[in-house]
């Protein structure tokens, strides 16, 4: 598949591109945290169209296509029956629609735990079919070997550690971690080993606060919050959730828009106006001259 990485605005719907900035750099980005100091959090938020990518690219630093788009997209049960193919595609799509921002895209379940060799052959396919500038993976410490591989072959690593949702069969729910002090341990001793590994930045998920804050005051790469704490370096979260697609979400999750209200009300209007025939009225007809 060939892929090209600018959005033909001449033969879109979507807006023109505005001036190309240059995008930001993984190492730009790595650079705000200096001496366990970071002046500017990073924004990130998940992004799977292109239409998506170009509304959020401006207010972002970092846009993940996340394999959330499993559940958010595709209407799957978790992200493990997540594809290659399907990151592939969507990462590209965001690449496209955007031009600020860092793109970083997920691996799926099953395409990287094998061993740093498989790890490396999904990542570069990934980079090379979307033209994203890094890759997202799950798992703590099992994982720092594969880092290095891929950081060592020019491959930007986000570490994610705490509640990894590719790991739901062995959580066995979407539940805070952190509670027991083990636990707790457990993922700042992921979260150091990960940034050892050479991860720029590492997504902290559902874990309790104090753990949240260890782990960013622990590792000298950025933390990513999502259910975490205002103290981690940077904030994600799933962008649908956040615009209120969806009636459940986790209590993390703080919506700034009832998106899905503004749909299901312009829905109901136009089903109205196509049964009243009121649609399409003049404005949306063509007249005879
Ligand atoms: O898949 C995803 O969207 C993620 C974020 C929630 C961090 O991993």
């Amino acid at each position: 598949m060939s892929t090209t990485f600018q959005l033909d605005t001449s033969t879109s719907r979507a807006n023109p591109t505005p001036q190309p900035m240059r995008r930001l750099t993984v190492p730009a980005l790595r650079g705000r945290k200096a001496d366990g100091v970071t002046g500017e959090p990073v924004v990130m938020l998940t992004a799977y169209t292109a239409r998506q990518a170009q509304l959020l690219d401006a207010h972002c630093d970092l846009l993940l296509v996340g394999d959330s788009l499993g559940q958010v997209i595709y209407g799957l049960p978790s992200t493990v029956p997540v594809t290659l193919r399907m990151m592939a595609d969507h990462a590209a799509a965001v690449v496209r629609g955007s031009y600020h921002a860092v793109v970083a895209v997920d691996m799926p379940f099953g395409s990287y735990e094998a061993s740093p060799q498989q790890a490396f052959e999904s990542a570069a396919f990934l980079l090379k079919e979307s033209g994203a500038a890094a890759v997202k993976l799950e798992g703590g410490e099992a994982m720092a070997e594969t880092v290095a591989f891929l950081v060592g072959r020019g491959i930007p690593v986000i570490g994610h550690v705490g509640l990894t949702p590719q790991a739901v069969n062995v959580l066995g729910g979407y539940g805070a971690r952190g509670r027991s002090e083990a636990e707790a341990e457990k993922i700042v001793g992921d979260a150091r080993a990960l940034c050892d590994a050479g991860a720029f930045a590492i997504v902290v998920e559902g874990v309790v606060e104090p753990i949240a804050v260890a782990v960013t005051e622990a590792v000298s790469c950025l933390t990513i919050g999502i259910g975490a704490s205002a103290r981690c370096d940077g904030q994600v979260l799933v962008t649908e959730d956040m615009l209120g697609m969806f009636e459940r979400v986790p209590r993390f999750v703080k919506r700034y828009a009832d998106t899905a209200g503004v749909i299901s009300e312009a829905a109901a209007q136009y089903a109205r106006e196509v049964r009243d025939r009121s649609f399409p009225g003049v404005d949306q007809t063509y007249q005879p001259k």
